[in-house]
């Protein structure tokens, strides 16, 4: 199936959550900043992760790798009620802009950002599992760490999401080495190998994770 601009447009107009305007103008601002901007995920995929927040009902969720607030978004927005999102970034620069889009959409009260390595900001939380749902997408080099951190603090029955995964399509192409197609290959079978998770790998978006803490 090719996947055009057009049928994702089509597939999004007919999900539960339109692009509404913070949306909208949160892309075209990050698409202004130029290359960095393919960063960022795409409506169809940041509807999945609001179901996904609805899915399991999360009360707590955390985000590795916010930018300029896209994915927040969209998983703040699915929380259940007095649910919170803890986002982990290291940017100044780009997360100015998702705070702005947090306060716009009227979902600021439910994010906390914290601005240091995240491996930092993981290993510092609470050590039983309280997590409803984790999402992976920062530096690749830095999934396996993450996933040894949030696995264990992921309740049963909780989701952990990991972005890129499949890499372009290049993620089974030997000729393919560069120090991030290494590190995902490390992550997708360390993942495959954990026996505390079920796992789904989704070939849609840029490839994404989906595993239940059993
Ligand atoms: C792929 S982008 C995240 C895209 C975002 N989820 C979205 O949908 O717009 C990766 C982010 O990870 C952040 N990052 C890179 N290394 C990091 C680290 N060690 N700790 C925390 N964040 C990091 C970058 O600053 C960047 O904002």
């Amino acid at each position: 199936m090719p996947v055009t601009a057009e049928l994702i447009d089509y597939a999004v107009g007919h999900g539960s959550w339109p692009v509404d305007e913070v949306l909208a103008d949160l892309h075209e601002e990050t698409a202004a900043l130029g290359p960095v901007a393919g960063m960022q995920i795409g409506p169809d995929q940041g509807q999945l992760l609001t179901l996904l927040t609805r899915v399991v009902d999360a009360r707590r969720a955390v985000e590795v790798g916010t930018f300029t607030g896209y994915s927040s978004l969209c998983i703040a927005r699915g929380l259940a009620e007095g649910g919170s999102l803890l986002c982990c970034d290291v940017s100044d620069e780009w997360t100015a802009l998702a705070r702005r889009a947090w306060d716009r959409a009227g979902l600021a009260d439910r994010i906390e950002l914290r601005l240091a390595p995240a491996l930092e900001t993981l290993r510092a939380l609470p050590t039983e599992p309280h997590i409803d749902l984790a999402f992976i997408d920062a530096d690749k080099g830095g999934y396996v760490d993450y996933w040894n951190e949030l696995a264990p603090r992921v309740r049963p029955g909780g989701l952990l999401l990991a972005d890129n995964v499949l890499w372009s399509g290049t993620i089974m192409d030997p000729a393919v080495t560069d120090a991030n197609a290494v590190a995902l290959r490390a992550f997708n079978d360390v993942v495959a190998a954990d026996d505390r998770v079920e796992v789904a790998v989704l070939v849609a978006f840029d490839g994404l994770t989906i595993a239940r803490k059993r």
